[in-house]
């Protein structure tokens, strides 16, 4: 039977440093304040906000280089990739086809996965089909944001502003007979379209265009709308219902428990939500890896991000038992539960 392995891994986080006091210099808010809500300390934020070259396109571009090369493999041999962002560079076309062409890769399909803060777990499921199915044998999965440039650093956008920040990371999704090695044991993916207002970015969206004609409207310089807007309590509960409900099905499709799991690597949106799921669960610190402190909420290149690090830094081995869970915008949530 075909397996699905994660054969590589990489990230990828632009230079610059942005720390609680350096938002605070913009904005009334302070170290203090973030710290104790979010437990994030710093992000990073892409260096040069006008320099193009360094769109979302090219994060993901800089991490799947990476991915390649964990995974022995070279662009050539990759059959597909899915990109997930909700900040590509272009309205349209998607990430996937400029990273096709960054990358070098045949003509491949390309495929744009636009479910936010759920991205990440429903581009792994989407790959995860592909190869289980046989259509597809090395698959890229990426995840990568640019927040920085669509931020609003007024003190009306401080709930949201201070906690996201820009980041990449990708794997290799590689088909396997192998007994031996790991494998993609459950997925699940859902969605409640009903709140999709609650976390949101408005505009440019044909069902808020208040002109027939986009930019005739001189309205359209200094909309809000272009800013994200997120009721954060409201999303914040929902939250800390969905995560256990998604987690508890992963766990139970694939015959396991709690207590079978060596890691369990949540999408780092607040480090409180990931604190609330592991005190419900009653995992101990070294079974759960967080890594927001320092990048803060990176959307979809979240849980990639974290499990490249928590791979690189020893923390997840070959053979272990890896939850990884997500919920936000939609909302959607979803896991994924693998064997690395
Ligand atoms: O990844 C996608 C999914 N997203 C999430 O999961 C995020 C979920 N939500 C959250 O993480 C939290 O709701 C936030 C961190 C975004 C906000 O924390 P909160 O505890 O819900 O704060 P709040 O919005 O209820 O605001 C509390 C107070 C307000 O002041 P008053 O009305 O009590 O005087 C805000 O104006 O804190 C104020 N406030 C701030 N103060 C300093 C809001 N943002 C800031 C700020 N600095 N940055």
């Amino acid at each position: 039977m075909t397996k699905s392995i994660i054969k590589g891994i990489g990230h990828y986080v632009p230079e610059q440093v942005v720390t609680n006091d350096d938002l605070a210099r913009l904005m009334t808010t302070s170290d203090e304040w973030i710290t104790e809500r979010t437990g994030i300390k710093e992000r990073h934020f892409r260096q040069n906000r006008t320099d193009s070259e360094e769109a979302t396109a090219y994060l993901g571009f800089r991490a799947a280089e990476k991915a390649l090369a964990n995974a022995g493999l070279g662009a050539k041999d990759i059959d597909y990739i899915v990109f997930a962002t909700l900040s590509p560079d272009y309205y349209f076309p998607g990430c996937g086809v400029i990273l096709q062409n960054l990358l070098g890769c045949d003509t491949i399909g390309a495929l744009d996965v636009r479910n936010q803060c759920s991205g990440f777990i429903y581009a792994l499921s989407v790959a995860n089909a592909f190869i289980k199915s046989g259509v597809y044998r090395n698959i890229l999965v990426v995840g990568a944001e640019i927040h920085s440039f669509g931020l609003d650093f007024s003190d009306e956008g401080r709930g949201v502003s201070v906690i996201f920040g820009d980041g990449a990371g990708a794997v290799v999704l590689s088909a396997t007979e192998e007994v031996a090695s790991g494998d993609i044991l459950a997925v699940n993916m859902h969605s409640e379209g009903k709140y999709a207002e609650e976390l949101s970015v408005k505009f440019p969206g044909t069902k808020l265009g208040w002109s027939d004609r986009l930019l005739d409207d001189p309205k359209a310089i200094g909309r809000k709308d272009l800013y994200p807007y997120m009721n954060g309590n409201y999303v914040f509960k929902h939250a800390v219902s969905r995560f256990p409900e998604t987690m508890k099905e992963a766990l139970e499709k694939a015959g396991k428990t709690v207590e079978d799991l060596d890691m369990f690597i949540p999408h780092q949106a607040n480090l409180r939500i990931s604190q609330f799921v592991q005190q419900h669960f009653g995992l101990p610190d070294h079974k759960v890896f967080n890594n927001i402190q320092k990048y803060g909420n990176t959307t979809a290149a979240s849980i990639p991000l974290a499990l490249s690090e928590a791979i690189e830094q020893g923390k997840v081995k070959r053979g272990d038992l890896v939850l990884l869970s997500a919920f936000g915008s939609g909302f959607t949530w979803g896991s994924v539960l693998f064997e690395y």
